[in-house]
């Protein structure tokens, strides 16, 4: 028996979901009880890969779950272009020893939570198929879960995917919405969070200097992006996972949050995939959606370098 909180990670990496998995392994308090893989930033056959061998390279043990190949019911666009067509940069990793579990990964999310009952935080850093699917095979699901942290969204329609949407929910808003109605509560980490927690590049270039192999491999990985990135969007580096995963780790960092009703955008037009946000309570709706809307910097930036073990 250990007294460390169980960590269950639900993932397409991805570049962002790399790091964000490298500060979860790190993590003192809690433990990482499994990986289930979702299709997203690339297709499911890269992100399963990618997350066995991000095991491989922190020296981990944890079980990997594959799950969904793409949405509940609409197909969409990956994210290639950001984070490689594999998903890590396309440097062409030597590919990892181990495989993926038998088991899907929606009855792993199940049966994770009847083992951790009560207890179990669950993290979502992708498009919510494989948790919208384990809520379909047991509605129950929810109560055995202590804590729901995802990262998604965009709360004022400023999107990255589309100019309303941001990437996890607009892959699969079907997914999101199934989620969002299901659980009593939901910690939100959106991307207009992200942008406001930027990472110096200047920065990210001297921690990724750090003799660790988790930093050798990730400066490798993330070559691609951090320059894409830095074309586009100047100065700074945007990690989405990594805000979400030390929102979820460490709440002590919120510096500023909001709760209020949220709804996903679910037709067809330019504002599918959309996360509207009841921010003059409106709608009447229970205020279920506790939206981070400033971190401790230095704390985000310090969890980054202990991660990749830098000064
Ligand atoms: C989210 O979309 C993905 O591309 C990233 O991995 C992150 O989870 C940001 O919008
Ligand atoms: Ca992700």
């Amino acid at each position: 028996m250990t007294d460390k909180i169980p960590l269950l990670i639900d993932t397409d990496p991805g570049v962002d979901d790399a790091l964000a998995l490298l500060i979860a392994f790190n993590d003192p308090r809690h433990r990482v009880v499994g990986l289930t893989i979702a299709a997203g930033n690339v297709g499911l056959q890269h992100t399963v890969r990618n997350a066995l061998k991000l095991c491989e390279v922190a020296g981990v043990d944890v079980p990997v779950f594959a799950g969904c190949p793409g949405p509940l019911l609409h197909p969409a666009p990956d994210a290639g272009y950001v984070h490689g067509q594999d998903g890590f940069g396309d440097v062409g990793y030597e590919p990892p020893a181990r495989r993926a579990e038998a088991e899907h990964a929606a009855q792993a999310i199940i049966r994770l939570s009847h083992e951790h009952a009560g207890r179990l935080l669950l993290v979502a850093l992708g498009p919510l198929t494989n948790v919208a699917l384990a809520l379909k095979l047991d509605p129950t699901l929810p109560q055995r879960v202590a804590r729901l942290v995802v990262m998604g969204g965009a709360v004022t329609g400023h999107g990255n995917i589309t100019p309303a949407a941001e990437f996890n929910v607009y892959f699969d808003p079907e997914a999101a919405h199934i989620v969002f109605e299901a659980f009593p509560q939901v910690d939100l980490a959106d991307w207009e969070a992200t942008i406001a927690h930027g990472l110096l590049h200047d920065h990210v270039v001297q921690w990724l200097q750090a003799d660790s192999d988790r930093a050798r491999f990730y400066e490798r990985i993330s070559r691609k992006t951090r320059e894409w990135s830095a074309d586009r969007r100047g100065d700074y580096w945007h990690s989405a996972d990594a805000l979400g995963m030390g929102f979820a780790l460490q709440p002590e960092g919120v510096v500023e949050e909001a709760s209020r009703p949220l709804a996903v955008d679910l037709g067809h037009g330019p504002a599918r995939g959309m996360t509207v946000v009841d921010w003059q309570c409106q709608s009447g709706h229970p205020d279920r959606f506790r939206i981070l809307l400033r971190y401790d910097q230095a704390r985000f930036e310090q969890i980054i370098r202990d991660a990749l073990a830098a000064r």
